[in-house]
């Protein structure tokens, strides 16, 4: 899920700390990198925190002249989110290998990628073997990095680029500027969750504030119930009401760092005190555990990128029935390349042009009884229609779902000229509150086509209105982009926000 990445506002180097101790901030944002000869560049993979700026920044402070080695300003909080995953960071290709260290335990059996995360072998509380990773299936014996944060930054530095154990040597697959944030990370920011998390991993925190904090800070990303970004699959749904009872110490890193390659908010960046985000866990702690949406719209929009199956290579049987519409491969396997985005088929948007199949659309179908609809997904009304060798059972009743409780006519919300009823100044609250984080204020962060022809959300809501409405309500296939249905938006919301972007740059 964390395919794309984002440079957001998390690169400050002066992060006022909310560690253990209380240091004056000139003196911990710079540290001297020992052992290293010329001093380049910080070379290797770099992040989007630009180690051109934080280079600038320690050649103007107190430390610029210190006579041994370089001097590197460090980043804690950016530390904090490389020790959760830090190739979605650097935005360096996940490792295949196993960590060498991997191999010196084996009740952990996991492999690849995750043997390089720091928190798999350190864990979430830092307490590694002492802590809660000290039995279950990410169990592994190694030590815990507590302990550690009473070091010289130098001492962990050392560590990191192998110097007590050549195993133990990080330089290759991160640059300079990298180790020295993980060793400000180390030093300035590790907290005992003890005061946080109690021993049956409740919060010690108030729910009630955290509630408050909960609807300022995070609603518009999770949805007022937590589940309108589902880290887990349709069948296995994982929301914020699952990870905050189940795993309050991933939880607490996350809510404090932020999330790898994802412009969420840092605790930490924004100042907040160890007892707010006590707050949030213990609001999060009550959160629902049950979908807002069913998911079937991700999988009607594009269901291999949701179920991660191999896109289709062949043409779907019923697609040799038509003739008007000459795309071919994996297109004709999409459900709204036949029955539209508009759940239409030839009797909306896709009765001309070159999407024409003449296909018949699906809003009929919500008269259907579930198993009717079923019926149709897994081949037993037509076999050409036969879906259950590419989906799970769980995905072909997501479907049935969709189609009959959450398609929805939106052809009201929509003039003939094409523009959008609503209300652009009410839909433009909307877009800043949740839309603006990843895709920019003028919509223009993201390109869905190329550099020749680039695609923006303003270019989709100006072509496509039902498009653009499908995903504002059910969010991307494969990507963690809200669901606006689970956000709690009636369709005056959908057509303000409609209203909005159409205003936002097309190219
Ligand atoms: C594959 C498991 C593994 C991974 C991944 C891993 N470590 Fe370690 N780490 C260890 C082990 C084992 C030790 C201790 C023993 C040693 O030095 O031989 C250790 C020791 C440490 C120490 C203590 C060093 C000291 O001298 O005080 C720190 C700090 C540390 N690791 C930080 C990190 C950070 C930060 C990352 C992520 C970049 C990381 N580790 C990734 C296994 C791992
Ligand atoms: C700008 C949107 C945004 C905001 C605001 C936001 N988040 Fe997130 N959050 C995300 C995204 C995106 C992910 C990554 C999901 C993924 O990779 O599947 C995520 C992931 C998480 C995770 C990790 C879940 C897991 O197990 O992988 C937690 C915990 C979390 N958020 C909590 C919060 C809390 C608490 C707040 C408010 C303090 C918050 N988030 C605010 C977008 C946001
Ligand atoms: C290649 C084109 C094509 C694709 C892809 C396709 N369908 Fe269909 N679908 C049809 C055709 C053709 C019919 C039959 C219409 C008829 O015979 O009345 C149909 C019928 C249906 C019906 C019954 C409609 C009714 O009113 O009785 C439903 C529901 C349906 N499809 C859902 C889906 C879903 C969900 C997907 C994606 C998993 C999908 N279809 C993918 C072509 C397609
Ligand atoms: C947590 C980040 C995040 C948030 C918040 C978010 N999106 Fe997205 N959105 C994405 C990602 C990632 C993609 C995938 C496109 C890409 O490859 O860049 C995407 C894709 C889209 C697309 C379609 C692109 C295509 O392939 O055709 C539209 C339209 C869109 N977003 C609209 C919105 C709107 C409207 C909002 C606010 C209601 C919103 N997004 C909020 C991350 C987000």
């Amino acid at each position: 899920m964390l395919r794309s990445k984002e440079g957001t506002a998390l690169n400050k180097t002066n992060t006022t700390l909310t560690g253990p101790r209380s240091v004056p901030a000139w003196l911990v944002i710079s540290l001297i990198v020992v052992g290293c000869g010329a001093p380049e560049v910080a070379p290797g993979p770099t992040g989007p925190a630009g180690p051109a700026d934080e280079t600038a920044v320690a050649a103007t402070s107190p430390q610029a002249s210190a006579p041994v080695g370089l001097a590197l300003a460090g980043d804690p909080q950016r530390g904090g989110q490389l020790y959760d995953t830090w190739w979605a960071v650097t935005e360096a290709e996940a490792p295949t290998t196993d960590h060498p260290l991997w191999a010196t335990q084996s009740t952990n059996t996991r492999g690849g990628a995750d043997t390089w995360r720091c928190k798999e072998c350190h864990g979430w509380d830092y307490k590694g073997a002492d802590g809660a990773y000290g039995s279950g299936s990410h169990l592994t014996g190694f030590t815990g990095v507590l302990a550690s944060a009473a070091k010289p930054a130098e001492e962990i530095l050392a560590a990191m680029n192998g110097g007590t154990n050549a195993d133990h040597d990080f330089s290759a697959v991160m640059g300079e500027q990298e180790l020295a944030d993980l060793s400000q990370f180390v030093t300035q920011s590790l907290i005992d969750d003890k005061a946080l998390i109690d021993d049956k991993k409740a919060s010690t925190g108030n729910p009630a504030d955290g509630r408050t904090r909960y609807e300022e800070t995070c609603a518009s990303c999770h949805g007022p119930g937590g589940n309108a970004i589902n880290f887990g699959s349709i069948g296995e749904p994982e929301f914020l009401g699952h990870v905050a009872p189940d795993n309050p110490w991933e939880f607490v890193h996350k809510v404090r760092f932020g999330q790898p390659g994802w412009p969420m908010p840092s605790a930490i960046a924004n100042d907040w005190a160890e007892s707010d985000v006590a707050d949030v866990l213990a609001y999060a702690q009550t959160l629902d555990t049950e979908p807002a949406v069913s998911g079937g719209a991700q999988l009607y929009d594009t269901w291999w990128a949701v179920t991660g199956a191999a896109a289709p290579t062949t043409e779907q049987p019923l697609w040799a029935t038509q003739t008007t519409n000459t795309r071919g491969g994996e297109e004709t396997w999409r459900c709204k390349e036949c029955h539209g985005w508009d759940y239409k088929g030839a009797d909306g948007a896709y009765g001309s042009g070159s999407h024409l199949t003449g296909f018949t659309g699906v809003l009929g179908a919500a008269s259907l009884t579930p198993d009717a609809i079923l019926a149709w997904l897994d081949g037993r009304t037509n076999a050409k229609h036969d879906f259950s060798t590419v989906m799970v059972p769980a995905e072909l009743n997501a479907l049935a779902t969709f189609v009959q409780k959450e398609t929805a006519d939106v052809t009201s919300l929509v003039g003939a000229d094409g523009k959008s009823v609503g209300d652009p100044v009410v839909g433009r609250e909307i877009f800043d509150g949740t839309c603006a984080a990843c895709h920019g204020k003028d919509g223009k962060k993201r390109n869905f086509g190329d550099d020749k022809e680039p695609e923006y959300v303003g270019t989709i809501a100006v072509d496509n209105p039902p498009e653009f409405l499908h995903k504002a309500q059910f969010g991307q296939p494969g990507e963690p982009m809200p669901a606006g249905k689970a956000l709690g938006w009636t369709s005056q919301d959908l057509a303000d926000l409609l209203a909005y972007a159409q205003t936002l740059p097309t190219e």
